[in-house]
């Protein structure tokens, strides 16, 4: 076989065997696929798209290009949740330990964010001590006593997803659905859950901007994970503006807190109890959804889903005191007002230009090399919908740098105030 013949063969819209793209991913996890050449194959496929089949077959191959996590030591059915990345996004936070206060083990490997879109682990990092980087057999005897542990990726997981990806950053070539479908769904299968729970966000925050784009990647997505024998689900949410209050890391570790504490927003507690109680249905935890509803809500309201964050949080050696007394968190040395520049109901939010504002701040990474600072970020003080008085505290700018005109220019082009405006809404379909 040669990489030029399959490049041409994806260029003249035939479909690929099985082997021949183990062929392609094998040759360049092991280097003998150069990049030039991958970076031509990305873009024939970018240009004409790829069977289910072909997409399958894709994520098999990333998934078994390093280790693969063997959970069968874990008992019970093991539920992954997986967001396609937002602004804001703390769901993780509050649905790992929530989960598994109702008895479902929750063994999660979670990644770092990059752009205006932030990770768990970063966020996980903000919490004094907490340890993410645990050896399998460690996290694995955690789920196991508490169901429930929350650990960074292993070193060697997917790598060909990794090279790949990071290639399809630098060719234009990260906007296709069946290579965003195969680069999140190889990583999931990897990862070694029975069932995934998948949330696709749409909106300006996020990859997908329009329900049909977001309904494309999301069918694809649960195909790939049936044909592969996993449960798979995708629920379909907006992330036009930013979900919660808080973005930022120590920021969104204390809206968790709230939210387990049923204090949190109004958006963020409402997804989580959606994507939640498709995770207790999908372990077969429950008998319907709504029965999965009132038992989170019931974790919620008893105080045992905040317990459980708490013993999450001992577990992998973290300072749970955090969760009485938050403002332990890293706190920033400037909170800055910024105010409405007329009266109306807020209307828009842009996602992203709020998640690049708090990047700035130092809340994100625009390189894999910068570093966080998890006490800095925003905090909206109004969604889409509310209604607003000019000179009102619209967000607070947490700072660690008195001069934040640079931010305040990013933020003025990130909102709009009419006259009317409704709150958007949040859950867009279920997708099994
Ligand atoms: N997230 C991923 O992990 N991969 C993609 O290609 C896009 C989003
Ligand atoms: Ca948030």
């Amino acid at each position: 076989m040669r990489m030029v013949d399959l490049i041409t063969k994806k260029q003249n819209n035939d479909e690929l065997t099985e082997a021949e793209i183990r062929f392609i991913i094998e040759g360049y996890t092991d280097g003998s696929i150069p990049d030039y050449q991958m970076s031509a194959f990305a873009m024939a496929v970018y240009f004409t798209g790829m069977t289910h089949e072909e997409a399958a077959y894709l994520t098999i191959a990333m998934a078994e290009s390093g280790d693969q996590i063997d959970l069968s030591a874990i008992e019970g059915i093991k539920v992954d949740k997986h967001s396609t990345g937002g602004v804001g996004d703390t769901t993780t936070l509050v649905l790992a330990p929530l989960v598994a206060s109702c008895g479902v083990p929750v063994a999660k490997m979670s990644g770092r964010g990059l752009g205006h879109t932030g990770g768990t682990i970063d966020k996980l990092e903000a919490i004094p001590g907490f340890e993410y980087e645990l050896p399998i057999e460690e996290f694995i005897e955690l789920v196991n006593k508490n169901k429930v542990a929350v650990v960074g990726q292993t070193g060697n997981l997917t790598p060909a997803d990794k090279k790949l990806y990071a290639l399809r950053d630098v060719t234009g070539t990260v906007q296709s659905t069946p290579l965003i479908a195969s680069s999140i769904m190889s990583k999931k299968i990897a990862a070694g859950a029975d069932a995934i729970v998948l949330d696709v966000k749409i909106g300006a925050g996020a990859f997908m901007k329009t329900v049909e784009e977001a309904e494309e990647l999301a069918h694809l997505m649960v195909e790939i994970g049936q044909q592969l024998g996993r449960k798979t689900l995708a629920v379909i949410s907006d992330m036009n503006q930013p979900l919660g209050y808080a973005i930022g890391n120590a920021l969104e570790v204390k809206e968790a807190i709230a939210t387990l504490q049923g204090k949190g927003p109004a958006d963020l507690t409402e997804l989580c109890l959606v994507l939640g109680a498709q995770m207790l249905l999908a372990a077969q935890a429950v008998d319907n959804l709504e029965e999965g509803r009132q038992l989170l809500q019931s974790k919620i309201d008893n105080g045992e889903g905040l317990a459980k964050f708490r013993q999450m949080i001992e577990a992998q050696h973290g300072d749970a005191s955090v969760i009485d007394h938050p403002e332990k968190l890293a706190q920033a040395q400037y909170q800055i007002p910024f105010e409405a520049p007329e009266s109306g109901v807020l209307a828009n939010w842009v996602a992203n230009q709020v998640g690049e504002a708090a990047m700035m701040l130092g809340a994100g990474r625009e390189t894999l090399e910068d570093t966080i600072d998890p006490a800095v970020g925003i905090v909206l003080h109004a969604k889409v919908g509310d209604k607003v008085e000019q000179g009102d505290a619209l967000l607070t700018i947490h700072a660690n740098r008195p001069n934040v005109d640079d931010v305040i220019e990013k933020l003025n082009h990130a909102f709009e105030i009419k006259d009317h405006a409704q709150a958007p809404t949040l859950i867009h379909k279920v997708i099994t």
